[in-house]
Formats: structure tokens, sequence, C-alpha cells
């Protein structure tokens, strides 16, 4: 469950057919040794990337959108959605924005900007001890389980004079089809009518590409992007960007570096 990079890599199961101890400890060493050379790989690819494109350093006359193009050039698997996230979440004008899934910070960096320029509070919250991510004093940080928090939220946000619905959600935490699915179910109700859900990893892959060709080593799941299928009961595909309207929800995909899907509440006008 940690980000991110290349050297983290879910997933190692055991053989997949009924083996030996001695057997599942080899099919697991020949696993690992796989993941080596395919980051090896992926490192010896990246470079060649950076020695045969000429790239430009981007500039943007917003100083809080120019540190975060400047953060998305790390190669990481959410890096190529930060600019993204920095803009879906701004023009929303939120007034609470709520990250479920902080690790090393990446979706912190954007929301601490987007809070600063839009006057919005963040509240992120980590199963884990994130707290040292940001020093920015409006931003609250909560250590729990996402699920049991949702359970005390409403109560929570009075007692720390914030609003009550959530106009920001972001879901990046175990990417499990069962956690997901209840994430849903927990944080849905607490939305504000016009709001968007942002999830990370909607298309993870045991090899995924980044837009500058670059190629990144991760972990082949359907978890998250299922979850979604759950809840709208239609399938998707996850692998090619698309954009879609369901149920007062507009769906816009982003297949590249795992997936990145952003759901949007639409207060339609009524004809009458
Ligand atoms: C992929 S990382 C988050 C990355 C972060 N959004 C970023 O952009 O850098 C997933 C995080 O979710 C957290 N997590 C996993 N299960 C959780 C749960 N049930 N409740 C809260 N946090 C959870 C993990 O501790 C981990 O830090």
């Amino acid at each position: 469950m940690s980000r991110k990079n290349d050297s983290s890599i879910k997933g190692n199961a055991g053989a997949p057919w009924s083996a030996t101890p001695t057997e599942q400890r080899a099919y697991r060493s020949l696993q690992s040794r796989l993941s080596q050379i395919a980051r090896f790989c992926v490192r010896v690819q990246s470079a060649f990337i950076d020695l045969t494109r000429f790239s430009h350093l981007i500039q943007s006359s917003s100083p809080e959108l120019n540190e975060i193009l400047c953060r998305a050039r790390i190669r990481t698997d959410i890096g190529d959605h930060l600019p993204t996230l920095f803009a879906e979440s701004l023009s929303l004008q939120p007034r609470l924005i709520v990250e479920l899934g902080v690790c090393s910070g990446e979706s912190t960096f954007v929301f601490e900007r987007v809070a600063r320029l839009s006057g919005a509070r963040c509240v992120s919250v980590d199963i884990e001890d994130s707290s040292r991510v940001s020093q920015d004093r409006q931003w609250l940080f909560v250590q729990s389980d996402d699920l049991k928090f949702a359970k005390e939220f409403p109560a929570w946000c009075r007692q720390n004079g914030l609003p009550t619905e959530i106009d920001i959600l972001f879901i990046d935490t175990s990417h499990f089809f069962e956690h997901t699915v209840q994430e849903i179910e927990h944080f849905f109700p607490l939305l504000a009518p016009v709001a968007k859900v942002i999830f990370h990893d909607t298309n993870q892959r045991r090899i995924y590409f980044r837009k500058d060709g670059s190629m990144g080593v991760g972990w082949n799941n359907r978890g998250v992007i299922a979850a979604l299928e759950r809840y709208f009961n239609k399938s998707f595909n996850e692998k090619e960007d698309f954009i879609d309207l369901v149920d007062g929800w507009l769906i816009r995909h982003y297949a590249k570096c795992s997936g990145f899907t952003i759901l949007t509440r639409i207060a339609f006008k009524s004809n009458g």
C-alpha cells in the first residue's frame, strides 16, 4: 500500500497451484527476481527517454501551478495526473476537500495549493502516521481507518468548525475491491449536491505507461475500477480513455499512469 514509485510492488501472491513449501519459496523467489529485472529495464528505458527527448520547462504564471508542474516531472504512478487533479479541484471552488490515502503526499501537495487558492480546508486521512507530509497550518490530518472516520465525520466536522458536506473526495487507499465498495458506500452520502469524486489506480497494471512513454512497475489489480462498475452497474474498459454519463454522474477516465477517474455529479436544470 505504500507509494508508488517503481520500488513498490504489491500483490506478491503465492504459486497458483497447490505447491509444496519449497515450490512456494522457489516461485516467490522467481517472482522477486522478475520484478528486479523489470525495474532495471524500466530504469534503462526512462534514462533512454531522458537522453533522446528535449523536454521544455513548462511555465505558468501561477506559482502554485508551477510547483505542481515541477513535481509532476518526478516519475511516479500519479505524476501525470497532478496538474489534472489541480485543475479539476480548483475549478469547483471547493470549501471542503477530503483526501483518503496520503502516503508520501503527492496528492496532498496538490490539495494544499488548491486549498490555498480557493480558501478551502483539506482533511487528509491515512491509517498510517502521515502527519509530517505537509507543514501547512491549515491542513488537517487524521490518522484512522477511513471507514471508521466516515462514521464519525459529521460530528468531527462540527467539532472542528468545518462544513459537513464534501465538495472534493479523493480516494487512493488500499485499492482492494471490497474496501473500495465500502468507501463508496460510506463517503458518497457525505458529498455536497454538486461534488467531484476522484479515484486513482483505476487501471493498475504490472507494467504501466506514462504520457512521456516511460514505464513503471506496478500491481495487476482491477479492485478500484470493479468497485466503480458495481456502483454504476455497467462495465468499463479502463485500458482506454473514456467519457460516460451515468445516473447524473459525468465520468471521465484517463488510462495512463495507473488510471485516473473523475466523477462529477451534475445538477441538471429541469426543463419545467
Ligand atoms: C497509494 S498510497 C496513497 C498515495 C497518495 N495519495 C499520494 O498521492 O502520494 C495509499 C495509502 O492509503 C493508506 N491506506 C490503506 N488502507 C487504508 C484505510 N483503510 N484507511 C486509511 N488509509 C488507508 C496507506 O496507509 C497508504 O499510505
